[in-house]
């Protein structure tokens, strides 16, 4: 998979790529990301890419001729299977789009900035808009950086144990089961029994009851989506 980063600012995006799963992902080549600045595609002497909305009011709006350099350059070069704009007015992000994204080929995922993009961006340069969330951030970057650590470890071969990508929260629809290492005892906080049974098929069940218990007491939303 290859993920094509368009932003004012790629120092917002550095250390999320440089540790861990996302990091290891990208050094076993499961997945190449690449930083666009997009000052760079600016025909402006001053490298401008934003300018006062039309119409008045507070704030400034990304030019739409900067984006649509970057984007045709980048189309020149291969097909993209999403062109997706962080905003949140977006579709919200879940699993099972996260699930969907992991499958693609090459994306582009483009930030905005300031008071957002020009509308024109949004009608005819991307195809897909999404949110992380009911709030609003500085700019697109570390939406991006959700979005990128949530598809990436979904990844076939990203995760060494490939069922732990699928024992997830939310990737069967539920909450996952509470989860204990060693000591088995710790101040007189007990693992429960069934843990340590070596029954398996009984261990397998009381998870499975968990999760259920969980999801309905902390987001029976979910429930009511099935
Ligand atoms: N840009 C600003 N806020 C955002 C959010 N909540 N989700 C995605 N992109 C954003």
């Amino acid at each position: 998979m290859r993920i094509d980063i368009i932003t004012l600012f790629p120092e917002l995006l550095q250390s999320p790529f440089e540790a861990s799963i996302v990091k290891r992902a990208i050094t076993q080549q499961k997945v190449g990301v690449h930083f666009h600045q997009l000052r760079d595609y600016s025909s402006n002497n001053q490298n401008q890419v934003d300018d006062y909305p039309y119409g008045g009011g507070a704030g400034m709006v990304v030019m739409i001729e900067p984006i649509d350099k970057c984007i045709q350059a980048l189309k020149a070069e291969r097909d993209y299977d999403a062109i997706i704009y962080l905003t949140p007015d977006g579709e919200r992000l879940n699993q099972s789009k996260a699930n969907a994204l992991s499958l693609h080929q090459n994306i582009i995922l483009l930030c905005g900035h300031y008071k957002g993009v020009d509308q024109r961006v949004r009608e005819h340069l991307i195809t897909e808009e999404i949110s992380i969330g009911d709030f609003v951030l500085s700019g697109g970057e570390l939406a991006a950086a959700v979005l990128c650590d949530s598809i990436i470890r979904l990844i076939p071969g990203v995760l060494g144990d490939e069922s732990s990508a699928l024992s997830d929260s939310f990737q069967d629809g539920l909450l996952a089961p509470p989860i204990y290492t060693r000591p088995e005892s710790y101040k007189g906080w007990q693992v429960p029994q069934i843990l340590t049974s070596g029954n398996t098929p009984k261990v397998e069940a009381w998870r499975e009851e968990m999760a259920y218990q969980r999801t309905q007491a902390l987001r029976p939303d979910l429930l009511d989506d099935n």
